[in-house]
């Protein structure tokens, strides 16, 4: 081998230059994906003997060989050098080094841009499923949580001031149901990851008479490419995952936001776990949502991680271009954020303490029975622009007493409308507001135990 033992030096006359070593390897990240490459490998002898490319010997080799590489590699033996550029060469010429002559054959029909493709949709496929799983736990939590809760209520809100009454399940369920969809999504981009470019080799197919499905069915892929050039081009199986790691970031941040309006003691909706707070070096009373707070910033990075990736294919030109060897950090990147997200929210929640006083102290003040009252006025006949008005002057009275409107006396209440009567202090009930609640997908308890049922079927 020539020019600095390069497996592609035939041609070079000179070694490469040590800053361009630097600059080009990209081993030091993508050693990484060193399963996945010694998988598909072997699924490419087992495939070249299928064809009669390989003898049966030679593959059998060529197999054993890269199960003795992968066990150097988990022992920790293996030397992982930079001038050897990639995972892909690192493993290539340790295998030409344990078994010799069949060794250099692995390569036949293929090329690193459809090893490459192959070997990073096998390790994302890996790393989908185990975020599907942090999905499902993180969902199964809040689930729990939410059982728990349906008796709670506090103050849902738009436009962050208080609306209506609502128990805190269906608030949690809120977000249960984001990150189920979250998981889907997650399912239905897996279809896209888990088909197989090898066999496009370099840009245009091979002379070799190579079958593609062979390879996919032994890897547990759902199908193979249909252009060997958008095979090698093509990133989509990276940017989806990227753009769902960025939804469940964007859905762990805002309940990230609601844990840190709520930590704070003008709230006092929850108390954090001692577990999943921090203190201060200087203020000895502060007790500091700094998992919460990080999550919110890291979400951030993950977007990043995504504009990246987008950034590096717009304008490229087909087919392979080594700018897409930029494809793996930003994926690395998102992978280690989101996973470790998904496990500290999951256990996060599952220690919160909730505050259900707090709660019901905060209903009083914002008025959140005012909509019932409207709706009373209305079932006695007056239009609701009307009872709405007349409803706004009741609280203004109220507000001004510092009173809740079911503490308003019958005389007070019906100095804003004679149609008011004694009756209506069941309806400013906070629980029977809730209660009334009955159409699908609403606060009230029978669609909130249908949620809790959609979400354990969902589970199982
Ligand atoms: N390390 C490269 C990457 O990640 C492998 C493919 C290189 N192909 C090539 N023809 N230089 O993209």
């Amino acid at each position: 081998m020539a020019a600095g033992g390069k497996l592609w030096g035939g041609r070079f006359a000179e070694g490469t230059d040590a800053l361009v070593e630097e600059y080009t390897e990209s081993v030091s990240f993508d050693k990484a994906l060193y399963a996945a490459d010694i998988a598909g490998s072997k699924a490419h002898a087992a495939m070249l003997a299928k064809v009669g490319v390989l003898t049966a010997e030679e593959a059998s080799s060529i197999r054993g060989g890269l199960d003795r590489v992968l066990a150097e590699i988990e022992s920790g033996a293996f030397e992982f050098r930079t001038d050897r550029e990639d995972v892909h060469m690192n493993i290539e010429a340790r295998l030409t080094e344990l078994i010799g002559e069949p060794g250099k054959k692995l390569h036949t029909g293929r090329s690193r841009n459809d090893q490459v493709g192959l070997d990073f949709r096998i390790h994302i496929a890996a790393r989908v499923r185990v975020w599907r799983a942090a999905l499902a736990r993180l969902v199964g939590v809040l689930a729990a949580r939410a059982r728990e809760h349906r008796g709670t209520l506090l103050p849902g809100c738009t436009h962050f001031q208080p609306a209506q009454p609502v128990t805190l399940a269906h608030h949690l369920l809120a977000y249960a149901f984001m990150f189920k969809r979250d998981a889907e999504r997650l399912d239905d981009a897996l279809d896209r990851v888990l088909i197989s470019p090898l066999g496009a080799a370099a840009l245009a197919g091979t002379t070799y008479p190579v079958d593609p499905g062979a390879v996919a069915d032994e890897l547990g892929f759902s199908g193979v490419f249909s252009n060997s050039m958008d095979a090698v081009a093509d990133r989509d199986h990276v940017l989806e995952p990227l753009f769902c790691a960025s939804l469940i970031m964007a859905h762990l941040s805002r309940l990230c936001e609601e844990i840190i309006i709520w930590a704070n003691p003008a709230f006092g909706f929850v108390r954090l776990p001692d577990t999943y707070a921090t203190g201060s070096s200087i203020m000895p009373q502060k007790k500091n949502p700094d998992v919460a707070e990080l999550m919110r910033g890291k979400t951030g990075r993950v977007y990043g991680d995504l504009m990246n990736l987008l950034t590096t294919l717009k304008g490229l030109p087909l087919a392979y271009n080594r700018d897409l060897q930029e494809d793996k950090e930003p994926f690395f990147d998102a992978d280690r954020t989101v996973t470790l997200s998904l496990a500290c929210m999951a256990g996060m929640m599952e220690q919160m303490g909730f505050v259900p006083e707090a709660m019901r102290a905060a209903l009083k003040k914002g008025f959140l029975n005012a909509t019932e009252l409207a709706d009373y006025l209305v079932g006695r006949g007056l239009p609701f622009r009307e009872a709405h008005h007349v409803t706004g002057r009741a609280v203004a009275f109220a507000e001004k007493r510092g009173a809740g409107l079911e503490e308003l006396s019958l005389a007070e209440l019906r100095e804003f409308s004679p149609l008011i009567a004694e009756d209506v202090y069941a309806v400013l009930d906070y629980e029977a507001a809730v209660a009334r609640r009955v159409t699908p997908g609403a606060t009230g308890p029978d669609s909130v135990a249908a949620q809790l049922g959609a979400i354990a079927d969902w589970l199982k």
